[in-house]
């Protein structure tokens, strides 16, 4: 019951292309089906992300779901559900999820993502890696062959002691693939200040050439450095992709679907 995204009318008609958002609203909607009444939820940040919570929060509303909690990723998604009069919880209370869904900013063809250029990923981590389905929702834009080689940011949250320290010890990390190491800000000129996440943490981005190599040897090089707190890289974590596109949408199966 999805729109195609080029539906062919009448000969003479031009076809209908829907914008992006249109897009990411087919897949959030498609994501919701997943979700039953009584489950725990983890709830997902960023724009495609927005348009499942509000969905979720209108069939509470309606009474088409009943006794959902919603775990946040972020403040601003915990300010969304409060709004929206969805129940919510933590991990804390609720350690095991049934259910997440949230975007992504890349996924290849094994379902790794790079995730956090709205600068969640850790809180989006901590979620969606004890979730028993974590559902993915992107528009076609979003599919990449190898993470990182679009020249796009990997996002790596830092605690802001000694930042350059860390920062110049990312990049030295991967130095012969050309990496190149840079604090994410906010503001311009004398008003340019550092991005702090919902954790008080900064954003160092890695921006690659090309190809990053193994995704498992360069995530535990990441980690291993002190003062890193997470990277954006979600290997092996999705459990459905749901992407729409020119093609309609989708996602129907379990581990989908590009
Ligand atoms: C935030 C995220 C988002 O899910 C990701 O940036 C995708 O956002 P959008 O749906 O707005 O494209 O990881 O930290």
């Amino acid at each position: 019951n999805y729109s195609t995204a080029t539906t062919p009318t009448q000969p003479s008609q031009p076809p209908l292309i829907l914008t992006q958002d249109e897009l990411k609203k087919i897949a959030a909607y498609k994501a919701v089906d997943f979700v039953e009444s009584g489950m725990v939820l983890g709830l997902g940040t960023g724009s495609t992300a927005t348009f499942a919570v509000d969905r979720i929060g209108e069939l509470l509303k309606q009474g088409k779901l009943k006794n959902i909690i919603g775990i946040p990723t972020s403040k601003k998604t915990q300010q969304q559900a409060l709004s929206l009069g969805i129940p919510l919880s933590d991990l804390d209370s609720h350690p095991v999820l049934d259910l997440a869904i949230d975007g992504a900013d890349e996924v290849d063809g094994s379902l790794n993502l790079v995730k956090g250029r709205g600068g969640s990923l850790l809180r989006e981590k901590m979620v969606e890696s004890v979730c028993k389905q974590f559902v993915v929702i992107v528009d076609e834009s979003k599919i990449v062959h190898h993470l990182g080689s679009t020249g796009a940011s990997i996002p790596i949250e830092v605690i802001p002691f000694c930042w350059k320290f860390t920062e110049m010890r990312l990049q030295n990390l991967f130095k012969d693939l050309g990496c190149v190491a840079k604090l994410r800000t906010i503001g311009e000129g004398q008003n340019e200040k550092p991005f702090v996440t919902d954790n008080a943490n900064y954003i160092v981005n890695l921006y690659f050439k090309g190809d990053i190599g193994d995704l498992n040897v360069a995530s535990d090089a990441i980690l291993r450095l002190p003062g890193v707190v997470e990277h954006g890289m979600f290997l092996n974590m999705a459990t459905t992709v749901i992407v729409a596109g020119e093609l309609g949408v989708t996602g129907d199966g379990p581990k989908c679907v590009i």
